[in-house]
Parts: structure tokens; C-alpha cells; sequence
């Protein structure tokens, strides 16, 4: 059967209100890829969820088709989100797809030229906000209550249950649940999908080990942070929504959440860059977290009670595509050498 997206596939397994009119872009369906050569560095099994692979470039679509489907089923005509810039862009594409009004607000000077792009591409109008992503999502929650506008942000309890799906694949392609699965954490909206979602679908639980970054780590710090700040821009976020629901998640399946530095984050992106899967930032999170808990160099303080991936099945999911955040690469590189259109210089300049 031609695939047809996440609601078609999973519908059956996600509360959705029967008003709900499916709009789909068929996200969902992501490759699981084995990654033998870093599984060997690592003694484990590794595969990389690679969602970057989804219509708008990450895994927020899988709970953009079903908060958007909800949302025009229901009537509503304007939707909006705060966004550190994938939700913004998921939005604006579903939206577009639905005929409605999408309307984003994103931390000023914050967000990756790719995401930007992409909001702006799919019709979105696109505010900047004097703050941080916090203080853009108390914003809209606050007009939401207010006004008929439809909040997209995955407070929205659709948005949680579209994520599940990925869980879902997982557990299909494997046929079972991993042992291991590691994620980025930012507003925490993913990590609680993930685990409500194998949960309902009793296939087995993984153990979680969710991933923040050090300058915007809450849940590590057991507080929140006024003024959030990393590199990994997705996941720039001191106030997580669901952030009781992601430690809840690392208790109940003996994981846990914990921070990495964007030295340590870089250096993942690269990593996997170098097999040939090119992740944006938040998105190496997950590799980073794995490498200082399990990895040869991990951290002294690591070692007492760090997670045990040895011969296990790991799941990296990684979240959004490379191509979000090139200025992150191009910033960092010499541009490639200029040569005259001749045989010799080409010759001269390799050997
Ligand atoms: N990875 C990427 C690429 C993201 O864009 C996000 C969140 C996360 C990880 C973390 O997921 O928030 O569910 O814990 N991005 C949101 C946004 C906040 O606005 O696009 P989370």
C-alpha cells in the first residue's frame, strides 16, 4: 500500500478527537540506519532515527499532522507557536497545507537561517521576539487564552500523540524496542512522546537518556535557567514545558537526563557527519550524551553509575537535517580553493 503518513498508518493508536481532518505532508516513515562502524567504537548496536528526513526537515511534523488536522477540523482559522525555529517551520507548512493562518514567534537573532527560511518559504508570519523562547511561549499561551487562535506548540496534548508514531516505527523496524534510546531534550515535548509511546505500545521500554546542553540544561540543574544559552540553538530553552513529564521518562525506565558542552556537541556533529549523516547541532545531543556516558573519553565523574550500552541495542535519534543550520559548518571552514578551468591546476591542486 502506498504510504500515505503517520495518521493513516498509526490513527488507530492516537487520541484524536473524531473531528479531526487529517492533513498530512507524509511525514513519518523515517529510516532507522545502522551505523556499524561507530557501534564498534562504542561496543554496542547503533542505528540513527534520522529525522531530519521529514517533509520540513525534522520530527516535528509527525505532531504538526496531528495538531493541524485537530485544528482545522475543528474550525479554527489562525494557529500559532513559539518556536527556537523546526515548530515554526512545521507550522507554517501544515498550515499552508491547510489553508490557515499560521503565525510564529521566534527568539530575535536565535534561529537558524534554514528554520527561519522555511517559515518564511511556507507563508508563516514570522515575529521576533525580545527574549528568549521561553518568554515567546508564555506569549502565546497567553493570546490563545484569549483569542479563538489555536496554540501549536506541543503543549497541544495532538502534538504528543503525532510524536508517538516514531516510537511506533521504531519498535516495527526492530521488532521490539531497543535497549537504549538517546534524544535531545529542549522543551521536552519529544522525550515524553517517545516514552508514553512505547509504553502503549508494548512492545518493550528502552532505557532514555535524554540530552541537554550545558548552558541550557533545567533538568539537570533541577532549576530553571533565566538566560539559556548554546550553540545547539533548537534546544536554547531554560523553562521546558514538559519537563516533570521527561524526568519522569529517565526515572521510570532507569535512565536519565544529562548535559553535554558544545564542545561536545560539535564534535558528535562531526562524527556523524563523517558517516555520512549530517545533523544540525541539537540533533548530535544524543551522540554526545551516549560518547560521555559510554564512550573511551568519558568523563571521570561518568563513570560512577553511567549508563552500561555494552552489546545493547542503541537507538540515536537524531532530530533535524544538517541543512537547518549550515552557517554552523560554513562559519567554521575555509572557503574552497578557486582554480582556472584547466586540466593542470586541477591536477596541481589534489596531488
Ligand atoms: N531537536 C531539534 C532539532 C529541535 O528542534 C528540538 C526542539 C529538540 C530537539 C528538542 O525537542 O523540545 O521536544 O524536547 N525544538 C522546538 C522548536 C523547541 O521550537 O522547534 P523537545
Amino acid at each position: 500500500m502506498i504510504y500515505q503518513g503517520v495518521i493513516h498508518r498509526y490513527g488507530h493508536l492516537l487520541d484524536l478527537p473524531t473531528h479531526s481532518k487529517t492533513i498530512s505532508l507524509l511525514e513519518g516513515n523515517t529510516p532507522l540506519i545502522p551505523m556499524p562502524r561507530l557501534g564498534r567504537e562504542l561496543a554496542c548496536e547503533l542505528c540513527v532515527k534520522f529525522e531530519g528526513l521529514n517533509p520540513t526537515g525534522s520530527f516535528k511534523d509527525r505532531g504538526m499532522t496531528a495538531a493541524i488536522s485537530e485544528a482545522v477540523g475543528r474550525g479554527a482559522e489562525t494557529v500559532i507557536c513559539a518556536s527556537t525555529g523546526n515548530t515554526a517551520a512545521s507550522a507554517a507548512a501544515y498550515a499552508a497545507r491547510a489553508g490557515l493562518r499560521a503565525i510564529v514567534l521566534i527568539p530575535e537573532g536565535k534561529v537558524a537561517i534554514g528554520k527561519l527560511a522555511g517559515a518564511v518559504a511556507y507563508g508563516a508570519e514570522v515575529i521576533q521576539v525580545q527574549g528568549s523562547f521561553d518568554d515567546a511561549l508564555s506569549l502565546v499561551v497567553e493570546i490563545t487564552q484569549k483569542t479563538p487562535i489555536a496554540l501549536v506548540n506541543s503543549i497541544n496534548p495532538f502534538r504528543i500523540e503525532g510524536q508517538k508514531t516514531a516510537a511506533f516505527e521504531i519498535c516495527d523496524d526492530l521488532s521490539g524496542a531497543p535497549d537504549l534510546l538517546c534524544l535531545p531534550v529542549g522543551n521536552a515535548g519529544n522525550i515524553t512522546s517517545y516514552w508514553t509511546g512505547f509504553k502503549q505500545y508494548q512492545k518493550g521500554l528502552p532505557q532514555v537518556l535524554g540530552v541537554q546542553a550545558a548552558g541550557a540544561a533545567p533538568l539537570v540543574l533541577g532549576h530553571a535557567v533565566e538566560k539559556p544559552e548554546t550553540i545547539a540553538t533548537a534546544i536554547r530553552i531554560g523553562r521546558p514545558a514538559r519537563g516533570e513529564q521527561a524526568l519522569e521518562a529517565a526515572q521510570e525506565s532507569n535512565g536519565k537526563i544529562i548535559a553535554v558542552s558544545d564542545e561536545e556537541i560539535l564534535s558528535a556533529q562531526k562524527v556523524l557527519a563523517g558517516e555520512g549523516i549530517w545533523v544540525e547541532p541539537a540533533s548530535a545531543a544524543g551522540l554526545a550524551g551516549l560518547i560521555a556516558e559510554t564512550g573511551k573519553g568519558r568523563r571521570p565523574e561518568r563513570v560512577e553509575g553511567s549508563l552500561d550500552a555494552k552489546g545493547k541495542r542503541v537507538v540515536l535519534v537524531c532530530t533535524g537535517h544538517g541543512l537547518k543550520d549550515p552557517a554552523i559548518v560554513t562559519e567554521s571552514f575555509e572557503s574552497p580553493k578557486v582554480i582556472p578551468a584547466t586540466y593542470d591546476a586541477l591536477v596541481s591542486v589534489i596531488s
